[in-house]
């Protein structure tokens, strides 16, 4: 009489992959249309950078150098809390944000809306010289410390540059 001694022992023996692993891996690899799509979108430079967090502390930055600017502090609002929000809102909007402070504030019209401060070069590069600083200083806003990439510092710093002198609205002299 001829026993099979393992003839119940299954094909796949202990220490084989299960099916299974192999579908649960490659399910996430055969992404769906829409989510290949968002996945693939290009990043903005809000994001890249940490999003709001990021504008908080620069706005942050920069008027606390403000509010010790003999200058420019008469300028501003005793209470700089909203002025605050309204710059860190309308930076996060304009560098790829959600556009909250359109829709607190509609158009930013900020030659209009800085028509009624006398902004000649020495306010001008006053706030300037304070809003370098605080871009000096930035970081990535994702609790790493990863410094902010040059190519954002420069383009930054080129549209504070432009939008500072597009400001002045008083004669030279
Ligand atoms: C050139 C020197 C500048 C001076 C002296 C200046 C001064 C001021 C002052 C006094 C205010 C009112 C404070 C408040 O929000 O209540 C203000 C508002 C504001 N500034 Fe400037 N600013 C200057 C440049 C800039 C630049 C370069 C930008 C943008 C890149 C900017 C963006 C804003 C914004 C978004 C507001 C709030 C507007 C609103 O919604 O009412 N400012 N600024």
């Amino acid at each position: 009489m001829t026993t099979e001694p393992h003839a119940d022992t299954p094909a796949t023996g202990r220490g084989e992959p299960a099916e299974g692993d192999d579908e649960s891996f490659s399910a996430g690899v055969n992404l769906k249309g829409s989510l290949r799509e968002v996945m693939q979108a290009p990043l903005t430079v809000y994001e890249i950078v940490g999003g709001q967090r990021f504008f908080d502390e620069l706005v942050d930055r920069f008027y606390d150098a403000v509010e010790d600017d003999p200058l420019l502090r008469p300028m501003y609002p005793r209470d700089m809390g909203p002025s605050r929000r309204r710059l860190a809102g309308f930076l996060a909007q304009y560098w790829g944000g959600p556009p909250h402070y359109s829709e607190e504030r509609g158009h930013p019209r900020l030659r209009m809306r800085h028509f009624p401060f006398a902004i000649g070069w020495a306010e001008r590069d006053a706030w300037m010289v304070h809003m370098t600083a605080s871009l000096d200083a930035a970081t990535i806003a994702d609790g790493t410390g990863r410094p902010l990439p040059a190519e954002i510092r420069a383009a930054m710093f080129d549209h504070f540059d432009n939008a500072a002198t597009h400001l002045i609205n008083q004669p030279a002299g």
